[in-house]
C-alpha cells in the first residue's frame, strides 16, 4: 500500500517542525509548500538528511507549486504571519485572510479529499474562512487549538501537583484566545476532578485560577519570551496528534475547532469543542451540558469568534 501523503502548507517554524515530526513518526510522505523561495526545498532536504541516522522511511519534497500537493490525504495549514510581542492573534486577521483564500483555492484544486487542519491565527475565524474558500465538507476541515490549549493546561497542572503529565487530563472549550474556557470540573488527575482535589487539600482555588489564566495567556507567554515569533514545537505536536488520529482511524477524543451546527446551542460556527477524530474526519461532536457559569464564559467566547467572522466578511465580499 502506498504511504499516505501529508501536505504542509507553510514551511515556517511550525511547518518545518510538522515535517520533522511526521517523518520521524513515519506517518507518510511529506510535501512542504511555501511561497518563500528555497525555504520548503531547504527544509525538506535538511530533514531528509536526518533520515539515515534516525532511521525513518519517508520521502520529503519542498515546493512552491500547488500541483505537488495533488492527492494529499492530510493538509496542515500554517501559511501566514505569526504574532510579534504586543500583537494579539486578532491583529493578524487582514493579512492571514488573504493567505487563506490562496490556500483554500490551492487545496480545492489539488487535494479536495484531504483532511485539512488549520493552525493559522486567528484560528477560529481562519478555519471558517479556509472552509469557505475551499468548499470542502465541513467535517473534513477543522482547526488545531484545543489540543494545544489543553496540553498547556495539563503541563501547568502536572507542575502544580508534581505528578506525571500522562495522568493529567484537561478539558477546554471555546475560541483559541483570551476567551477560551478551561473546564475545571472535567479536568482531572488520575480521574479525580480539580474541584475535588481542592477539597482534598492538594491545591487551592487561587492556584487553579492562576493556572487557568496562565493557560489562556499561554501563547502570549511564549511570544513574550521568543520576541521574534510565536510557539511552534507544541503547536506542531498537537496538530500531528490530530493528523495521526485521522490517518489511523483512532477515534481519538480531541478538542478542536469544529463546525458546530445544531450542537452546544450553536447554528453554524467554528469553535473549540470536544470531538471524535477518525477516518471520517470530525466524526462526532461531544454535546456537553454546561453549568450556568460555564455557559456564560462559552457564550462570550462564541461572541468573540462571531465578531472575527463578521470582520472577515467585511474585508472580503465573497464571504458575506
Ligand atoms: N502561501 C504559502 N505560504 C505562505 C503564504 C502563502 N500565501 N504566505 C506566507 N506563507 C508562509 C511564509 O513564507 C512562512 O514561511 O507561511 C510561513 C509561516 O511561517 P512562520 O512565519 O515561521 O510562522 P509560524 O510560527 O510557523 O506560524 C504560522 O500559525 O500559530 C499560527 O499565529 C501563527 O498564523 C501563524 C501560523
Amino acid at each position: 500500500m502506498a504511504r499516505p501523503k501529508i501536505a504542509l502548507i507553510g514551511a515556517g517554524q511550525i511547518g518545518g517542525t510538522l515535517a520533522h515530526l511526521a517523518a520521524m513518526k513515519e506517518l507518510g510522505d511529506v510535501v512542504l509548500f511555501d511561497i518563500a523561495e528555497g525555504t520548503p526545498e531547504g527544509k525538506a532536504l535538511d530533514i531528509a538528511e536526518s533520515g539515515p541516522a534516525e532511521g525513518f522511511d519517508a520521502h520529503l519534497k519542498g515546493t512552491s507549486d500547488y500541483a505537488d500537493i495533488a492527492g494529499a490525504d492530510v493538509c496542515i495549514v500554517t501559511a501566514g504571519v505569526p504574532r510579534k510581542p504586543g500583537m494579539s492573534r486578532d491583529d493578524l486577521l487582514g493579512i492571514n485572510l488573504k493567505v487563506m483564500k490562496a490556500v483554500g483555492e490551492g487545496i480545492a484544486a489539488n487535494a479536495p479529499d484531504a483532511f485539512v487542519i488549520c493552525i493559522t491565527n486567528p484560528l477560529d475565524a481562519m478555519v471558517w474562512a479556509l472552509r469557505e474558500f475551499s468548499g470542502l465538507p465541513h467535517e473534513k476541515v477543522c482547526g488545531m487549538a484545543g489540543v494545544l490549549d489543553s496540553a498547556r493546561f495539563r503541563h501547568f497542572l502536572s507542575l502544580e501537583f508534581d505528578v506525571s503529565m500522562k495522568d493529567v487530563s484537561a478539558f477546554v472549550l471555546g475560541g483559541h484566545g483570551d476567551t477560551m474556557v478551561p473546564l475545571t470540573r472535567y479536568s482531572t488527575v488520575a480521574g479525580i476532578p480539580l474541584p475535588d482535589l481542592i477539597d482534598m487539600g492538594w491545591t487551592t482555588k487561587d492556584k487553579i485560577d492562576a493556572i487557568v489564566q496562565r493557560t489562556r495567556d499561554g501563547g502570549a507567554e511564549i511570544v513574550g519570551l521568543l520576541k521574534t515569533g510565536s510557539a511552534f514545537y507544541a503547536p506542531a505536536t498537537s496538530a500531528i496528534e490530530m493528523a495521526e488520529a485521522y490517518l489511523k482511524d483512532q477515534k481519538r477524543v480531541l478538542p478542536c475547532a469544529a463546525w458546530c451546527d445544531g450542537v452546544l446551542g450553536l447554528k453554524g460556527l467554528y469553535v473549540g469543542v470536544p470531538t471524535v477524530i477518525g477516518a471520517g474526519g470530525v466524526e462526532r461532536i461531544v454535546d456537553i451540558k454546561m453549568t450556568k457559569d460555564e455557559q456564560a464564559m462559552f457564550d462570550s467566547s462564541v461572541n468573540a469568534v462571531r465578531g472575527l467572522v463578521d470582520a472577515c466578511k467585511g474585508i472580503d465580499d465573497s464571504l458575506a
